[in-house]
């Protein structure tokens, strides 16, 4: 196996700090996984599977081997009147991989269009949109098992999918996802509920969406919405949004009228953490090379970090002053190494 010593993370992840990592090599396929879990076990060293990085933030140097996930190809497994199967490498750019459903008329992912990040990193906290969250169109997992050193085929209930978390979450790092089996639809269920997709399908005078205009709608919100890591280093939204008792939401709308919150069952609440680190004025503000965007506070930006300790610690003073002023824990959504 092929590594490489003291490499800087610069390039591999979105934030874009200056961490290093001790070695660094690059998995193609599935032989590599298990080259690189044997020789970390030989090291005595840690191992961490990079996708794309467009969900991490390094906050010191990484003392092991990074290895970045590199397996691709889309392949049809199974097809009937009504469903096509895909199997696609963990490696693969999500974004592609949705255009290419949309533009072979299957239809399940063209509300998570332009999410970033690759298709194996995709079910880890499942990611969601507009309605919209992967595991409803997953059907089975490849992945090896570093506990039981075997591969494992894992069915969707084995996933244990819900919001931003899965099995793959409670389990951090113990399964290597190689491939992802979907299910898409040949007769597409097009999901427009969502405020921002009717108003974007309005503006542009479309009556009669397809899997395209649809996918392209959330394309154009998303690049309203959010800031191009190309330019500004972020991570999309940095903390989940929090969930919190029927009672304890109803304690705070009598506080706070304007809260922003959605039930999510009979006695639980998911609140808009923008919206709660909005009404702390976190909004737009700037502190030495980070900032919460102008355009939505979710979102963490650097102007230019070298460490990635500077937002963890940005990140800190908002944990706190949400939890003074609302007595609300706020969950970071991105992970921290
Ligand atoms: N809001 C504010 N102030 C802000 C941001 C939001 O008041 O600064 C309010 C909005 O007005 C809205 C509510 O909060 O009423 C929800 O905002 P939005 O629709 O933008 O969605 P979100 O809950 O902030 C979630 C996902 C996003 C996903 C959008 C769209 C999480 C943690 N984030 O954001 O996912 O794109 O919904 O479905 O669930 C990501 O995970 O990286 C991500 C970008």
């Amino acid at each position: 196996m092929h590594t490489d010593t003291n490499i800087s993370l610069q390039p591999f992840h979105f934030f874009a700090s200056e961490e290093q990592a001790k070695y660094f090599t690059v998995i193609k396929n599935k032989e590599d996984v298990t080259d690189a879990i044997e020789w970390c076990h030989e090291q005595n060293l840690p191992l961490l599977i990079l996708g794309s990085g467009s969900n991490v933030l390094f906050t010191q140097n990484y003392p092991g081997l990074v290895a970045k996930m590199e397996i691709n190809g889309i392949k049809k497994i199974n097809e009937s009147a009504t469903e096509v199967v895909l199997e696609v490498g963990a490696g693969e750019n999500w974004h592609h991989f949705v255009s290419y459903c949309v533009h072979k008329g299957w239809g399940g992912l063209e509300n998570l269009s332009l999410i970033p990040g690759t298709v194996g990193a995709s079910p880890i906290q499942n990611i969601g949109a507009y309605g919209v969250e992967v595991h409803e169109c997953i059907q089975q997992i490849t992945a090896f098992d570093t506990v039981s050193k075997e591969w494992v085929q894992l069915s969707k209930q084995a996933c244990k999918f819900g919001y931003r978390t899965s099995l793959f979450k409670e389990y951090t790092h113990r399964y290597i996802i190689t491939q992802v089996q979907f299910v898409l639809q040949k007769q597409p269920q097009l999901k427009t509920d969502y405020g921002a997709i009717r108003d974007m399908l309005h503006e542009k005078g479309i009556k009669h969406p397809n899997l395209e205009s649809v996918s392209n709608a959330i394309v154009q919100i998303r690049t309203q919405k959010l800031p191009d890591p190309k330019i500004l280093g972020n991570a999309g939204s940095f903390f989940k949004n929090p969930a919190v008792s029927k009672s304890q939401y109803e304690h705070l709308q009598e506080q706070f009228p304007t809260i922003i919150a959605y039930p999510i069952s009979d006695d639980s609440y998911k609140i808009a953490a923008g919206w709660l680190l909005e009404s702390c004025g976190w909004k737009g503000i700037k502190k030495g090379n980070v900032g919460c965007y102008e355009k939505q506070a979710l979102v963490i930006v650097s102007y230019g970090i070298r460490s990635g300790k500077e937002v963890f610690d940005f990140s800190e003073e908002i944990i706190h002053s949400v939890a003074n002023k609302f007595k609300v824990a706020l969950e970071r959504e991105v992970n921290i190494y």
